[in-house]
């Protein structure tokens, strides 16, 4: 995979991104409420990390759910990050990387909570270990990371299974053959499935803790990790 074609495909869908999403990806506005309904409660965020932000939908929920909060996103579509910032223009912390997550480095403890949707996804499954340490090591203690994302079954048929069941979904929603097609194309050229329990494992390999499944519907998996305390 190269960066740029990443970049591109989501800068060409960025004017009707989030409409797109909504048809294509079943459940995705309650997938984001649970990467925020779960953590937590009443616990301050100050330092937020939100990766693979694209146009801002889950970054927009997490500055509403803390507006106090320091909040950097990142992401390699310049587009998407364009849109991202004027949707959050009234947010006074916001620091906008347009990089790719995976040549981030930041101090160890530099956030108190990482976010991602339907980004890491992006990555091979040694990039995703590398990018499981290094969020690691950039929340200081007690901190936590959660992302939601799309995993591949523990089986082929079960894999195969919850591609029908998506598409079956999408099409009820209104989407056509070709715009299945081209989902299909970019998955093929540029996500990587990997299992939930393998993610999970990762996790904790990368000194993780209390690593969970918090809501799952499909290929679509809300993750939640947390760093020792
Ligand atoms: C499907 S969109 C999700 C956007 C947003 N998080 C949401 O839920 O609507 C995936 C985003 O991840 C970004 N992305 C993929 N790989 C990346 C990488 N290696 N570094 C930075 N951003 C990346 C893409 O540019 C795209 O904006």
């Amino acid at each position: 995979m190269t960066n740029e074609n990443v970049a591109e495909f989501f800068d060409s869908l960025t004017g009707e991104y989030t409409e797109t999403i909504e048809r294509c990806f079943p459940r995705y506005p309650e997938m984001l409420w649970a990467v925020l309904n779960y953590l937590p409660t009443g616990r301050r965020f100050e330092n937020i990390l939100d990766l693979g932000a694209g146009t801002g939908n889950l970054s927009v929920a997490v500055h509403e759910a803390f507006p106090e909060a320091t909040l950097r996103v990142v992401d390699v579509s310049r587009d998407s990050l364009d849109i991202c910032r004027e949707r959050l223009a009234e947010c006074e912390r916001l620091i906008c990387d347009e990089t790719d997550f995976r040549n981030l480095e930041f101090p160890e403890g530099s956030f108190d909570l990482i976010v991602s949707s339907i980004a890491i996804h992006h990555l091979d499954a040694a990039g995703k270990q590398s990018l499981f340490q290094r969020c690691h090591n950039w929340l200081s203690d007690g901190g936590i990371f959660c992302f939601a994302d799309q995993c591949a079954g523990e089986t082929e048929d079960l894999y195969a299974r919850h591609i029908e069941n998506w598409k079956q979904q999408t099409m009820q929603a209104g989407s056509t053959e070709a715009e299945w097609q081209m989902w299909m194309q970019h998955q093929a050229e540029h996500d990587h499935h990997d299992t939930l329990s393998d993610q999970m494992a990762w996790l904790r390999v990368a000194g993780f803790e209390s690593v969970d499944c918090v809501w799952r519907f499909l290929l679509w998996s809300v993750i939640q990790a947390r760093k020792a305390a």
